[in-house]
């Protein structure tokens, strides 16, 4: 520390920009969110704002590795095409800059600007050694830059281990709320603020949920609609609280939980008895969710995103940059009779991406079936009747010995995703594997979307639950797309596959 932070690195990044490796080395997501260079983790401070997405993110300006963290910043207009901004909020002297969240603060209950124009505050963690509290920073120019508040931080409890505050506007009662993570001890806490700089204690949640696990990190707390078996709305809404835990997630490493109820502005009550928790998503790369703050009403949907790696697995072999975020997912709750169940979809902003639709014709599948479909940035939509088969499904991003396999389980009843062969998988001994999901089909077709996109697959059974994230580093020429049944002959109904557009340029 001690150096100026915002020097040295602007002119290798300006070398960089105008490389012609720029955003296209080999790995790099197309239609997925990554920093331009250098280490990300979390997604922070998501916000609608003046007709932009913002998304910052946990961020080491100076290494492609943890440190020094960060607010990065980006901002996009229809949540895929994302411009990159400078960085929103910087680690100074002791103080790092941990994850948190970001509100339009209409009625300038906060002082920050003025009635007419309102600011945009980010509540975040203040990092000390030995202390972490809840801090905040306000922007007046759409989050263009930003002032830290003189006399942070604002919530304090003299804890090592307290943080990532997630804050709304809870209508019914008049005023924010915070959930925020006491990590170590598994414990959630609600807060209360008329102004979001004075907060107090509402009441608290948990341990709960999955045993055993190393923390919780990254809460989030919202109200849903509610769709019946067959997607349709039922007039219904319960609340959703998500939260990560760093390690003893089901695929192994860090992974994240939810649990369903009610809240009544004061506490949050589980719908289930003793507060049984139910997976986000069932592979291993999938973290540290948050949802956006303030998407208007008009639009109503509840939308979020990922931190698309591992903490056990996170040293990932790509450079200049590591990480990426998954897509953007739209948000609903289903019921099927005694428990809701969380459905996450791709936004249907994504399908604007498509190109050059391709057909594959209802087929009976035995052994390894190549369906001519080629990619690496894919967009794939099918139903397979798995009929006698044992395993029948997907391969993707397959080539010479190498392949992703997407596929169902029969005997089991399980979805899963198989990367022990999907290429690079040496870096960590953790990272080979085959991530699995309960789903009973009763007797009807598996539905399946895949999302490919150069070194992650995003699967989405049954029109969003389950769903498998992992990350995968094939070699050079994997392309292609293959079906494959063992065991018996299952049936291909349909499958529809797009080449998605880069989002980073036209091509
Ligand atoms: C989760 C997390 C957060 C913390 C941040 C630090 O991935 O550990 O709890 O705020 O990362 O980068």
């Amino acid at each position: 520390r001690g150096h100026d932070l915002r020097q040295a690195p602007s002119e290798q990044l300006d070398a960089y920009r105008a490389s012609d490796a720029y955003l296209r080395e080999a790995w790099r997501p197309q239609f997925h969110f990554t920093p331009e260079r250098n280490w990300m983790n979390d997604p922070n401070g998501l916000v609608f704002h003046k007709g932009e997405y913002h998304l910052f993110y946990q961020h080491n300006p100076f290494g492609n590795e943890w440190g020094h963290m960060s607010w990065g910043h980006a901002v996009s207009r229809d949540l895929t095409r994302w411009e990159h901004l400078p960085i929103a909020l910087w680690e100074e002297g002791e103080e790092m800059i941990f994850s948190g969240c970001c509100v339009v603060d209409d009625a300038n209950t906060s002082g920050f600007g003025a009635p007419d124009d309102p600011p945009l505050v980010a509540v975040y963690t203040s990092h000390r050694p030995g202390n972490q509290a809840q801090s905040l920073a306000y922007s007046l120019d759409n989050g263009r830059t930003w002032t830290k508040h003189a006399e942070n931080p604002v919530l304090d409890l003299k804890e090592p281990d307290f943080r990532d505050p997630k804050v709304f506007w809870h209508e019914p009662t008049g005023r924010w709320v915070m959930v925020v993570s006491l990590a170590i001890q598994k414990r959630l806490q609600f807060y209360g603020s008329p102004n979001l700089k004075e907060w107090s204690l509402l009441s608290e949640f948990g341990p709960s949920g999955v045993e055993p696990k190393s923390n919780w990190e990254c809460p989030d707390l919202f109200e849903l609609a509610v769709e019946d078996a067959d997607g349709r709305p039922t007039g219904e809404t319960r609340w959703v609280l998500e939260v990560g835990m760093g390690e003893g997630s089901v695929a192994g490493g860090s992974g994240g939980e939810y649990f369903v109820g009610s809240f009544d502005g004061k506490r949050f009550v589980c719908d289930q008895p003793e507060n049984a928790a139910q997976w986000i998503d069932y592979g291993r790369d999938f973290y540290a969710a948050v949802s956006w703050s303030d998407i208007p009403r008009e639009d109503g949907r509840r939308i979020w995103i990922g931190w698309m790696n591992n903490w056990q697995t996170h040293m990932v072999p790509t450079s200049p940059w590591r990480s990426a975020m998954s897509v953007p997912r739209s948000l609903t709750l289903r019921s099927n009779g005694d428990r809701n169940t969380l459905v996450q979809r791709p936004v249907v902003e994504l399908e604007e991406l498509r190109r050059d639709s391709k057909s594959v014709a209802p087929r009976a599948i035995s052994g390894v079936v190549d369906t001519g479909v080629r990619g690496k940035q894919l967009d794939l939509v099918l139903e397979l009747d798995p009929k006698d088969a044992s395993t029948t499904g997907v391969r993707v991003l397959a080539g010479d010995g190498v392949a992703t396999v997407i596929g169902y389980d029969t005997r089991s009843h399980e979805l899963f995703v198989d990367r022990r062969a999907s290429g690079e998988v040496g870096f960590h001994p953790a990272f080979a594997g085959r991530h699995a999901a309960p789903l009973d089909l009763q007797g009807k077709p598996l539905r399946l979307r895949i999302l490919v996109d150069s070194s992650s697959v995003e699967v989405f059974a049954n029109d969003g639950t389950p769903v498998i994230t992992d990350l995968v580093f094939p070699p050079d020429g994997a392309d292609r797309v293959e079906l494959f049944s063992e065991g018996g002959v299952s049936r291909l109904v349909n499958l529809t596959a797009w080449r998605l557009q880069s989002v980073w340029r036209d091509d």
